[in-house]
Order: structure tokens, then sequence, then C-alpha cells
């Protein structure tokens, strides 16, 4: 059943890292996969796993970056994927399954945001397939390696969700194009997704939870112009990120968190941020946070897996 919105109290926090969740965890054994594991959050992801002994598989679409950034990291194995490439997810899931290995983590981090209109695939609107229906088409494609109990996925999701539903009768944005609502969308299609795959995954022993990083400085914003920075709110005149910010060791403390807790063991289908589960939100700060209702509607949930299987003709679950 899913998770009450309701903080559980861990102990853990916004200033939290990833070497902080992880602490008193032992990983050896485990098979963690990160998508984006290579830049930014999933970086600092990827790092905290294998220094808690896991091996993490990270597959990416720039291999050769990919390598360049975990060359001094142990226990790591690099893949072509292109999340945008419905043929590519295919590909590189028969590879992880050919291994034999079960997954005990997934971690869905990869994601564009505020990118110029273009789409993808059938026409799609390129963070929507990106963002959600790529990661959609994985976790489908690799659901027999999803099997050890206890398999845990995890969704890196945004409090960029507090600015869209999911625009059920123009999802592709066909009028009216905008690159904040439609980073929006695919966030709360990335939280949806958590709490239906949670419902779904309720019988192999799998659990499902979608977070909020924080706010991170990261190869993200690469397409908004540093001069715009300012505006955004992001850097202070010097430049520098401003107060609330974290750095990208503590942006992945919460999906790090939610991946191996074990106060989550009994527990799924929630959004979670700063290490703990997120409050329903009282404000549309988004520094503050919290989810709002649409981005946890068990109902929109359901809607939108129908919708993204009969988009991507997969529904392993
Ligand atoms: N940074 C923040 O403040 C913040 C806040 C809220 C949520 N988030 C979420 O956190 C996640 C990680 O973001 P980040 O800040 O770490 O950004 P990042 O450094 O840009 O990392 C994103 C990763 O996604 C990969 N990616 C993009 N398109 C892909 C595709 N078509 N196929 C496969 N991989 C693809 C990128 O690969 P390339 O490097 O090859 O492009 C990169 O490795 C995202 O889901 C983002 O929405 C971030």
């Amino acid at each position: 059943m899913t998770t009450r919105q309701q903080k559980i109290g861990t102990g853990l926090g916004a200033h939290s890292t990833a070497d902080d969740v992880l602490a008193q965890i032992d990983l050896t054994g485990t098979t963690a996969l990160v998508t984006g594991g290579y830049s930014g959050l999933g970086l600092a992801t990827s790092r905290a796993l294998v220094r808690a002994g896991a091996h993490v598989i990270v597959p990416a679409r720039r291999p050769a970056a990919a390598e360049a950034a975990l060359r001094d990291l142990p226990r790591t194995e690099v893949h072509a994927l292109d999340l945008a490439d419905l043929d590519s997810v295919r590909v590189f899931a028969e590879r992880v399954l050919e291994s034999g290995r079960p997954l005990d983590l997934l971690i869905n981090g990869a994601g564009v945001m505020a990118c110029p209109q273009s789409s993808v695939g059938a026409g799609w609107e390129a963070h929507f397939a990106i963002n959600h229906l790529g990661h959609f088409a994985l976790v489908n494609r690799l659901r027999p390696a999803l099997t050890s109990s206890g398999s845990r996925v995890v969704t890196v999701a945004s409090s960029g969700h507090f600015l869209s539903d999911i625009r059920w009768t123009d999802l592709h944005f066909r009028a009216g194009y905008d690159r904040w609502l439609a980073y929006a969308q695919s966030k709360t299609a990335n939280a949806l997704f958590a709490v239906h795959l949670d419902r779904l995954g309720s019988d192999l022993g799998l659990n499902s939870f979608a977070v909020h990083p924080g706010s991170i400085l990261t190869p993200l914003q690469r397409h908004i112009p540093r001069s715009q920075w300012f505006e955004q709110g992001w850097v202070t005149s010097d430049g520098e990120p401003v107060a609330g910010f974290k750095t990208p060791e503590q942006g992945a403390a919460t999906a790090v968190w939610a991946a191996t807790s074990p106060l989550l063991g009994d527990r799924g289908g929630a959004y979670c941020q700063d290490c703990d589960v997120a409050e329903p939100a009282t404000s549309d700060d988004m520094l503050v946070g919290g989810v709002k209702p649409w981005a946890i509607d068990p109902a929109a949930a359901e809607r939108l897996w129908t919708l993204s299987s009969e988009l991507t003709g997969l529904d392993a679950f």
C-alpha cells in the first residue's frame, strides 16, 4: 500500500550526504544500476554506492565520457544507452539480463531540463520521452532482473513538478511550448510512475520511490545561459550558489537513502526529500518543497501507466 506522505524522522536531513546515508550500510555483493551515473548527482551517487561496496552498472548516452568520469572508481561498468531511443533501451536491457544478475537497486537518475522544443521517437515531447518514457521502458525491460526480494527502484523527480500536472489533452505540446512546463510535466510523470510501479511490484517484493534531490548546480542547467542564472535565483551576484542549494553529494543523498534505508523496507510509492518521506506541499515555494497532490494521485498514476504502456508497447508488470 502506498505510504502516507508524512515524515518518519530519520535523523538525516537536507545537509546529509550520500556517504552519511550509507555510513552504517554495507552494500557488498549488491548490484546497482544508476542511469546518469556519470554526471552531477548520478556521479555522486555512483561514487557513494561503490564506496559502500556495491557494483554499479552505469548506462550512458556518451559512453566515452562515462568511462572517463568513472576511471578511478572500481566495481563500475559502462554500457551504451540512449533513453530517447527505445531500441537502445531494449539492447541495453537485453545485455544486462544476459548477465543473469539480479538488480538490487535501480536509480532512474538521468534527465534533461528546459531544453529547446524537440521531439523524439514517434513525435514525443523530449522531456516526457527521455525523463519518463525512457525510464518506463527501461524498468519494464529489466523486470526479470528485479526479482531479488527487497529490490528498490528510485526515480529522481523534482519539485519542478509544482508547475504542471500531466497535460492529458496535449501531452506533447502541439500548441504553446514552454520549456519549464515540459520539464515539470515529466517530473510529475516520474513521481506518478513511482506510485504505480510500487503498487504493481508489491507481489514481487519490489518497492518504488520518487525523490526530489534538492537544488544543485550541475550540467543539468546547460540549456540556460549563465547570464540568466542570477535572474533564475540560482546564484548570488558573485556567481556563488544561493543559500539552500546543495552540493552534488548532498543532492545524491535522498535517492541513495530511498534506495537503501532499512526504515523503508515495508513502505513504498512515496515521494521523498531531504532523506525522509516528504509532507504534502503547503505553498508554491519549490525551495521549501513537499509534494503536490497531482504527483501522488493513485488514479492518475494508473492512467499514466496505461498511457505509457500504449505509447511504448511495454507492460511487464
Ligand atoms: N540539479 C538539480 O538541481 C536537480 C533538481 C531537481 C531534480 N533534478 C533531477 O536530478 C536528475 C539528475 O540531474 P543532474 O542535476 O545530475 O543533471 P546532469 O549532471 O545533467 O545529469 C543528467 C544525466 O542524464 C543523462 N541523460 C540525459 N539525456 C539522456 C538520454 N537521452 N539517455 C541517457 N542518459 C541521458 C546525462 O547524460 P549526458 O551527460 O551524456 O548528457 C547525464 O548523465 C535529473 O533527473 C534531474 O531532473 C536535479
